[in-house]
């Protein structure tokens, strides 16, 4: 079995392995559980398919543990105070100690919630992250952000807390339904629009063969896509300046989800590629970059089967009044991650709020 591995560095290193079949190396599985206490946190949809192969791999690893298992129902829906609470209820059935490990397997709601639960527990166990949807691969898993949602916003209730590790079983990918894989394009292309302009050129190269679940074209993808999550997060971890730049599209994406209800229409990578596109013409409206650049970025994602234009039926004022509340939006009003061009994100404070609210009224 090849592996990749990414190093993350910083005050809690960890490792990013990448590789076919992992969930089934019980060594791997097992290296980060200190103690006598493993939850495995799942989904609906990944836990018949997936979970079984990790309990195995880590009774046939650790056969002193306690093991349990804890299943949710799937969709950004979950990802609420309720579920939250079920992972610390199990974790308080299982008499779980601060040595103990929570695994969470499937996407990113997943790991969001099952993370923060681990931040939370006894102020703080370990969590492996067992992304198995491509957006949780190249994005959720990395970083150590953890969150909930609730009815005001998405992800406002949450903590910083990184991985103990991060493996990345690219065979899980084969069961993804089709929308969420282009949904995890969207984050793939967002490392090209903020900081990499080859990578795009690479995409534009690669669309088809990703798109066709080429196993060369999609690894090579999510390296390079956790290499540099890993290198931004590992040189700003707490979001205080670079980090923001993943945010590119967020603002607007963020608003879009919670205007339209959590689990209804748009899925977060969708958003993020409509919310990317609004970025980059607000950038050529504000003279900072092309048109020309948000119409090559808008032509990528359509290839990738992503949509665009923000969906119908949505309140341009509301959703402004929805990224007022961003966590993004600082004393000096709305601020946005823009571009001066492909490749080259910044945080731009300050805008003028009728520019954007012209942009929603016209898309
Ligand atoms: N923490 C971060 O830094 C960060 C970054 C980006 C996104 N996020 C969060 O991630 C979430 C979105 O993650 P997502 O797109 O993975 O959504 P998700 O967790 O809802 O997964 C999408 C769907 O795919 C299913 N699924 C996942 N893996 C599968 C597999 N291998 N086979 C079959 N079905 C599978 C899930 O059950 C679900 O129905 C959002 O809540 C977003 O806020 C967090």
């Amino acid at each position: 079995m090849s592996t990749t591995q990414v190093e993350v560095g910083g005050g809690a290193p960890y490792t990013i392995h990448i590789g076919d079949g992992l969930l089934g190396d019980a060594t791997l599985l097992a290296r980060h559980l200190r103690g006598r206490h493993a939850l495995v946190v799942s989904d609906e949809h990944v836990s018949p398919l997936y979970g079984g192969a990790v309990v195995a791999a880590l009774q046939s690893a650790r056969p002193d543990a306690r093991l349990a298992t804890l299943v949710l129902p799937a969709g950004e829906a979950a990802k609420t105070f309720e579920n939250f609470n079920r992972v610390i209820t199990a974790l308080a059935d299982m008499g779980a100690t601060r040595d103990a490990c929570i695994h969470a397997l499937g996407g990113g709601v997943i790991g969001d919630m099952a993370g923060f639960a681990a931040a939370c527990w006894m102020r703080g166990i370990d969590c492996v992250q067992l992304p198995t949807s491509l957006l949780a691969m190249v994005d959720s898993s990395v970083g150590g952000k953890t969150a909930i949602d609730i009815p005001q916003g998405k992800n406002l209730v949450g903590a910083f807390h990184p991985p103990r590790a991060v493996a990345i079983d690219t065979a899980t990918l084969r069961t993804l339904p089709p929308r969420e894989l282009r949904a995890g394009l969207a984050e793939v292309v967002k490392y090209g629009a903020i900081i990499d302009a080859g990578f795009i050129d690479w995409l534009d190269a690669h669309a088809d063969a990703l798109l066709a679940m080429d196993a060369t074209a999609l690894s090579a993808a999510i390296a390079r896509s956790c290499r540099h999550k890993a290198a931004i997060t590992e040189r700003d971890p707490l979001e205080h300046g670079e980090r923001a730049l993943l945010n590119f599209g967020h603002t607007f994406a963020h608003a879009i989800e919670a205007e339209q209800g959590y689990g209804a229409g748009l899925n977060h990578g969708e958003a993020v590629a409509v919310g990317m596109v609004l970025a980059a013409k607000l950038s050529a409206r504000l003279g900072m970059a092309t048109m020309d650049d948000a119409t090559r970025l808008t032509t990528l994602l359509e290839r990738l089967g992503l949509p665009v234009r923000i969906p119908g039926g949505l309140d341009a004022d509301a959703l402004l009044a929805r990224m007022r509340l961003d966590k993004k939006t600082a004393a000096d009003g709305l601020r946005f991650i823009l571009w001066d061009g492909i490749g080259r994100a910044r945080i731009v404070a300050g805008v003028d709020e009728s520019a954007v609210l012209q942009l929603l009224r016209e898309d």
